[in-house]
């Protein structure tokens, strides 16, 4: 006789393959997707056994993850973010074995920015008063180091209490942003302030789900960068600051060790004066290798 959990087995499978065999629709890569998703799906039924109230708890949060989403929130993506699945979208997604700057996620404050010269101070709100001044320069270069002159380089950052333009009132739209162009040496520099570590967005679905699973929401601290030249993949990035506490635990899972660089406290005050500021300063030096396009499949 068939025991119960073979005739359970039994059911589960030709419930899957009835499934599976329902997929027809033109496109072979979306039909390529929907089956992996539905067979990890049932994957997960199989090996949780969730209760129908469970099941139900889940599809709940799904549905008040869509809710909390607007114009200027997407819960989905930060859920995303949490769960190290956007850092895994971009891994599976790196092309040659150039060794270009590695891509990092995007994240949610990226804004239009003010286009600056080079040397330009990117701080212009409360902050520049109380935190540490810190320059910040560097290279784009193709893979083989010559210079890519008029790369532009997107950068956003938060001030030293971790708040972006977006959420704070004291901030001007604009502060701690700018849009850069490298000159004939592909260098490029601006004048900022050291940033803090900041806590993602806890108040909605995302918060929840980080307090259940007993983890912090803290990301180290940061600056993104997007770079693009013609001729050149562009990458969204973000570099970090060393020796930040939560660079082992990044909430967002978007740490790689190319991107932390350890900024050098420079007291000399000739060189501060060279920067038009004063000493001692954080020296920032973050240089870029963009990936010709041709390297991409
Ligand atoms: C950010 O760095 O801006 C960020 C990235 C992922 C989730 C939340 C914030
Ligand atoms: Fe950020």
């Amino acid at each position: 006789m068939t025991s119960p959990d073979a005739l359970r087995d039994e059911r589960l499978g030709a419930l899957l393959d009835a499934v599976l065999g329902q997929v027809q629709g033109e496109d072979p890569r979306f039909g390529e997707l929907i089956s992996a998703l539905v067979r990890h799906l049932h994957a997960f039924v199989r090996e949780t056994r969730p209760t129908p109230e469970e099941w139900l708890a889940g599809l709940d949060f799904l549905v008040r993850t869509g809710h909390s989403c607007t114009e200027q929130r997407n819960e989905f993506i930060l859920l995303s973010d949490m769960l190290g699945l956007t850092s895994a979208v971009d891994d599976v997604n790196v092309v040659g074995d150039s060794n270009a700057t590695p891509s990092s996620v995007e994240g949610p404050f990226h804004a239009p920015a003010p286009a600056r010269a080079n040397g330009e101070w990117v701080s212009h709100g409360p902050e520049r008063d109380r935190a540490e001044v810190m320059v910040v320069r560097g290279r784009v270069t193709d893979p083989d180091g010559k210079p890519v002159a008029g790369a532009i380089v997107d950068i956003w950052q938060a001030d030293d209490a971790g708040h972006y333009d977006s959420q704070d009132p004291q901030q001007e739209l604009g502060n701690l942003r700018g849009l850069f162009s490298t000159d004939d040496d592909g260098a490029y520099w601006f004048r900022s302030v050291v940033p803090a570590s900041y806590p993602v967005p806890t108040d909605g679905p995302g918060g929840e789900l980080l307090r259940a699973m007993g983890r912090h929401p803290m990301r180290p601290a940061h600056i993104h960068y997007r770079v693009e030249a013609e001729g050149f993949r562009p990458v969204t990035t973000h570099v970090f600051v060393a020796g930040d506490p939560y660079l082992d635990s990044d909430a967002a899972f978007a740490v790689k060790e190319e991107l932390v660089v350890d900024p050098v406290r420079d007291e000399d005050p000739r060189h501060a004066a060279a920067f038009g500021v004063e000493a001692p300063f954080a020296d920032f030096v973050f240089d870029v290798v963009l990936a010709r396009r041709e390297d991409a499949q």
